[in-house]
């Protein structure tokens, strides 16, 4: 069985690769080369000194690179009420509002502890009439009204079940709408994730790297996100690969 990656030319977090070249990856039979079973970890990141951790950690490549697919992507989009689904500190929506004047933003996390740093980040930016912050879990929104588009980086794993990532995608934004995810991939062995780890967060504290080893084991692999997508009616997303560990799903929600 093959599926086809459209592997982006320049990759944002250090690995290149020819310039935007569909490649097959052979997936596989699971007999063939055990994967790692997925391991949850804690849902929520609502420990302060976690969360405060995680707001601290330069991601300012990765959710740069974030933003700025969401701009290649949807060209079009340059108004509107954008959802941001895990919002965490609420980098990315400050982001993105910042990368469209005419946007606002509201974040969604169920972290309390994250949603305060978010609100500090949101303050100090002056943006609190663009973005917004609501502390509920993604499986309970009700918005006074859908939204333009959606946006969500690395929250699918932290859920046991991610169908309900996929249907809070279609609850919350009105019929067209584009969303953009990004997440982890699984690896194929706990000492793969640690090399990975070790690799790329090797100058963290040793709270990030335990969070980043613990979000590997969580994810999912391209083919089950894959699969997730066509039991959830987007299975015209286009999937991408942009490096080692990572996936982009990418499409309109239907009419
Ligand atoms: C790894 S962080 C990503 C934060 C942000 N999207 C970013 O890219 O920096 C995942 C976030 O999802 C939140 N989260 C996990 N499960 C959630 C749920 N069911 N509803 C809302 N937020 C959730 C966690 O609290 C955490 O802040």
């Amino acid at each position: 069985m093959e599926r086809q990656f459209c592997l982006e030319g320049k990759t944002p977090f250090g690995v290149r690769l020819p310039a935007r070249s569909l490649i097959s990856l052979a997936v596989p039979h699971p007999l063939d080369n055990p994967t790692m079973d997925r391991v949850l970890e804690p849902e929520l990141m609502d420990d302060q000194e976690q969360a405060q951790a995680y707001a601290r950690a330069d991601f300012s490549e990765e959710n740069q690179y974030f933003i700025d697919e969401f701009c290649r992507r949807f060209p079009d989009f340059l108004s509107g009420h954008v959802v941001d689904l895990g919002c965490g500190p609420a980098d990315i929506p400050i982001r993105l509002v910042r990368a469209r004047p005419d946007c606002t933003v509201t974040g969604i996390d169920a972290s309390l502890p994250m949603i305060q740093l978010g609100e500090a980040a949101i303050a100090v930016a002056q943006l609190h009439n663009r973005v917004q912050l609501r502390c509920e879990p993604i499986q309970q929104i009700c918005l006074p009204e859908p939204a333009g588009a959606v946006i969500s980086n690395s929250l699918l794993h932290h859920l046991p079940d991610p169908m309900d990532f996929w249907t809070a995608i279609k609850q919350v934004a009105k019929p067209a709408a584009p969303v953009l995810i990004m997440d982890l991939i699984r690896p194929e062995s706990t000492t793969a994730a640690q090399t990975i780890v070790d690799q790329y967060a090797h100058h963290t504290p040793d709270i990030l790297r335990r969070d980043f080893y613990n979000s590997l084991l969580a994810a999912f692999t391209l083919e089950e996100m894959s699969v997730q997508l066509a039991a959830s009616g987007l299975g015209h997303f286009v999937v991408t690969q942009p490096d080692d560990r990572h996936w982009i799903a990418a499409g309109h929600l239907a009419e």
